[in-house]
């Protein structure tokens, strides 16, 4: 499935702005995988995007979908503003807003649609996986379709329901928990990759989550068939990380598992933010309602370049990454295969 890749190596997709086109196209011209992450993007904004992709390179890219499902009883309206957060925005400023609207999201048939008309080759899912309809439509066109799962009932699912490769993404992995079950995936990776082999034999499957370049053969030698990584390229200068934000990172910290942020579980960085909103009691439940509660919160401290209150998606072994050139890192990965 990889096999016109030069190296079987995906950059995690990262949503939020954080890896520009440019940036996808690089990693793709290098011979791994770019990924634009879809999540939160418009019709319109993931269209452009992918057409900026398309304007800096040839090789294939991958586009990444969140499925959300219906969302119809909270989009397009707005809802009170936990207490907790009304608080904290109160260190940014005067005038906080006690009510914040969730905006209507593309459908899945959009998104698919969408990465059809724009000849996309790789599509992969997180938080959910595709209708048995998207998926015959999407493989119709040839398209890859992967699903990430962060626990073997997921990847059974998955591939029943058509999903052509699987990503098993593991504890230490930075960012959101990419499954949709509440179940992740504990250190034994490797026991529960040898039963989904067994399983599954002809399918292939991409491992993501605190993997150094440097253990990138140890997974390949586990054979897993390709690996996936988000931190690393999030620290390379190229990324749009913010200057406070790498500095925090850099730095000695903790990590945390929690879904205070957005009501999913996340790994992100441990600092003050995480601490307040853990001892809250007013948090949403629903995953996309917390979201949005805490997205101008998340928005005023990275303007105020308030380390304490950043929000920082980021690996378990983010202390161990370099920030680095884009180009150093390719290089440094792509001689993990050398040696
Ligand atoms: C800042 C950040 C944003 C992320 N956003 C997404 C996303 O939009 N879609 C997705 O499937 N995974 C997302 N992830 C998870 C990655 O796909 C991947 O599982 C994880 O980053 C790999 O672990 P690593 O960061 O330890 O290398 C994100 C991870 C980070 C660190």
């Amino acid at each position: 499935m990889f096999e016109e890749l030069k190296y079987p190596v995906v950059q995690a997709p990262m949503a939020g702005g954080l890896i520009s086109a440019d940036f996808v196209a690089q990693v793709s011209n290098f011979g791994f995988l770019g990924s634009v992450a879809g999540g939160y993007l418009s019709v319109d904004e993931l269209r452009q995007m992918i057409r900026q992709v398309k304007a800096k390179t040839t090789n294939p890219f991958l586009v990444n979908i969140f499925i959300f499902g219906d969302l119809s009883e909270i989009e397009n309206t707005t809802h009170p503003k936990p207490q907790s957060v009304q608080e904290l925005e109160r260190l940014f400023t005067d005038q906080v807003n006690p009510e914040f609207s969730v905006p209507v999201l593309p459908s899945e048939d959009e998104y698919v649609n969408l990465v059809i008309e724009e000849g996309v080759k790789y599509v992969s899912s997180t938080f959910g996986f595709f209708l048995p309809k998207s998926v015959d439509k999407l493989k119709s066109k040839n398209i890859k379709v992967i699903a990430s799962c962060s626990s073997m009932s997921e990847v059974n699912h998955c591939i029943a329901r058509g999903a052509d490769a699987i990503i098993f993404q593991r504890s230490e992995a930075g960012g959101h928990k990419s499954g949709f079950t509440n179940i992740i995936f504990s250190d034994s990776i490797f026991g529960l990759f040898k039963q989904a082999k067994i399983l599954h034999p002809n399918v292939p499957f991409i491992v993501a989550g605190g993997i150094l370049p440097i253990e990138i053969p140890n997974f390949l030698a586990a054979k897993f068939n390709a690996v996936q990584l988000g931190s690393a390229f999030l620290l390379t200068h190229e990324s749009n990380l913010s200057k406070c934000a790498r500095e925090v990172i850099l730095k000695p910290h903790e990590t945390v598992v929690s879904k205070v942020i957005t009501g999913r579980n996340a790994r992100w960085l441990k600092n003050k933010l995480l601490e307040r909103l853990s001892l809250a009691t007013d948090v949403y439940k629903t995953p996309l309602l917390q979201h949005y509660a805490t997205l101008e919160l998340r928005r005023m401290a990275q303007l105020a370049e308030s380390p304490d209150y950043i929000a920082i998606l980021i690996s378990e072994k983010a202390q161990q990454l370099k920030s680095q050139p884009l180009s150093d890192l390719c290089l440094e990965i792509a001689k993990s295969f050398d040696d």
